[in-house]
């Protein structure tokens, strides 16, 4: 398999990964502006972009995700949560549900918490092994550190989500299992990452110091000390959601 990690403005990660053999690519987290980069890096993988997903809808940063999967003619997933949200047609992810890109497989696990919507993706090379490889954790799990729970207001009723989300989910995982998070370092979605873009789900549950905290402690730790809030936040949500404040942006997704 092919796989690449973007950096991108606001301390994004996004990605872009696929099956060489099989000449198919998934696109993942795409921040509006880098549509090309994701042309390009998957033309010189000698791929079709086949899927592009966003882990949830963000409240941080304008999404790259629908125009990139307009001009590729790919579908562009989201959460099924999101139908009846959104001002445009998507094809919606249930949890448990597989994607398929030639060997490489994604299942999808619903983890609300950061947001309602929040999904992680586990993915496998079946060229390598049946088993899974790694997980995208989104805004669910960063290396060091989980997603910020307050963005969709309810702060404590939703990080009691994250910590079923993360305990009954994501830790159920092989600890082997690498993980790539949606953001690193400098972030706005969470507190206290660490600029290392990538862990594994054994390494975290060992040393994220999150991950020991019973449910009732890790609530309060998770509300105790919020971030300050994207700048922006209700304008964000709504032009990714394509309502109105969609109408007045440049093509790359910047506001005019
Ligand atoms: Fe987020």
């Amino acid at each position: 398999m092919f796989f690449q990690q973007r950096p991108g403005i606001d301390a994004t990660l996004s990605y872009l990964f696929g099956c060489a053999g099989q000449r198919k690519a998934v696109a993942v987290d795409v921040v509006a502006g880098d549509e090309d980069w994701f042309v390009s890096a998957a033309r010189d993988a000698g791929a079709d972009i086949v899927h592009v997903i966003d882990t949830h809808v963000h409240a941080d940063h304008y999404s790259g995700g629908r125009a990139l999967a307009q001009r590729v003619g790919a579908p562009y997933h989201l959460h099924e949560s999101n139908l009846g949200r959104t001002h445009f047609a998507f094809s919606p992810l249930h949890d448990g549900q597989r994607l398929e890109a030639g060997n490489v497989l994604v299942d999808v696990l619903h983890t609300p918490g950061h947001t309602p919507d929040s999904i992680c993706l586990v993915v496998r090379d079946l060229r390598r092994a049946d088993e899974p490889w790694f997980v995208l954790t989104g805004d669910t799990l960063f290396v060091g550190a989980v997603g910020r729970p307050d963005l969709a207001g309810q702060e404590r009723e939703m990080a009691a989500q994250l910590h079923a989300s993360l305990h009954e989910r994501l830790l159920k995982l092989a600890p082997e299992l690498e993980i790539y998070p949606g953001h690193q370092a400098g972030s706005v979605c969470g507190a206290g990452l660490s600029g290392k873009p990538a862990s594994t789900i054994g390494f975290e549950r060992r040393f994220n110091p999150l991950l020991s905290l019973p449910r009732g402690a890790f609530v309060d730790a998770l509300t105790a000390v919020v971030p300050a809030r994207p700048a922006e936040l209700a304008r964000i949500v709504e032009t990714n959601l394509g309502g109105p404040a969609s109408q007045s942006l440049a093509p790359h997704g910047r506001q005019v």
